[in-house]
């Protein structure tokens, strides 16, 4: 199965790719993850992206595209993927489909997970993460990540003013591609508000 993960900022969609990664074996294609670990290298690519990113702005169409296409050509690929984060724009959609037409493949799904903007700020003001093993949790996990007892961090896109940004470039860029994709017929929608478990059972029943 390849499957887009679309959805607001803070709507889980890492959330539920890690769940679906872990159970299913598909590869995650996170460009949020990708980005950061660019910043983190100190590459051109994470000195180009950084400061859009803190500043909660999309980082242009041409930089994005070029990295999706080379990470969909890795032949983990070939057991399916989920693009979490990607397509974000309708340039990156179009490109996305002639991408997967040339390769001959194709999209099965898209899921957009969806959640109430107030539910997310709240969210991403609370949430903390692990470098070490990837877990996405909130600040009542407390200052240690509970599967590896690294020290948690918090994202620097995750300050209230940047949440808004991001909220804006969503809503203003990301939010079109629902009708996009729902004129191709390959639309899902889930209710993002209900737990995460709940949130996974619907994605699966989706899925299959
Ligand atoms: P990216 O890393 O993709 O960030 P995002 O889309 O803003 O999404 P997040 O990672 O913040 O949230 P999420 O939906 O994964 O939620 P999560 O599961 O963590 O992008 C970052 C930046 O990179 C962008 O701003 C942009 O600059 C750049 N970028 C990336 N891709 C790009 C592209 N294609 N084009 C241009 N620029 C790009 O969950 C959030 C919190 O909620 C956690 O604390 C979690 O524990 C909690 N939670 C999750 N699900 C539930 C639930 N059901 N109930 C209660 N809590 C829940």
């Amino acid at each position: 199965m390849n499957i887009v993960l679309l959805g607001a900022p803070g709507a889980g969609k890492g959330t539920q790719a890690a769940r679906l990664v872990a159970e299913q074996h598909y590869a995650h294609i996170s460009t949020g993850d990708m980005l950061r670990a660019a910043v983190d290298a100190g590459t051109p690519l994470g000195l180009k992206a950084k400061s859009y990113m803190d500043a909660g702005e999309l980082v242009p169409d041409d930089v994005i595209i070029g990295l999706v296409k080379e990470r969909l050509r890795e032949p983990d690929t070939d057991a399916g993927f989920i693009l979490d984060g990607f397509p974000r724009t309708t340039a990156q959609a179009v490109a996305l489909d002639a991408e997967l037409a040339e390769m001959n493949r194709n999209l099965n799904a898209v899921v957009a997970i969806d959640v109430d903007p107030e539910v997310i700020v709240e969210r991403l003001s609370k949430r903390r993460l692990c470098k070490a093993c990837g877990y996405i949790g909130s600040v009542d996990d407390g200052p240690d990540c509970p599967k590896c007892g690294t020290p948690l961090y918090q994202r620097d896109d995750d300050t209230s003013e940047a949440v808004r940004t991001r909220l804006g470039a969503y809503q203003k860029s990301t939010a079109p591609l629902i009708d996009y994709y729902r004129g191709s017929g390959l639309l899902r929608e889930v209710d993002g508000e209900l737990t995460t478990d709940q949130v996974f059972s619907a994605i699966q029943g989706i899925i299959g």
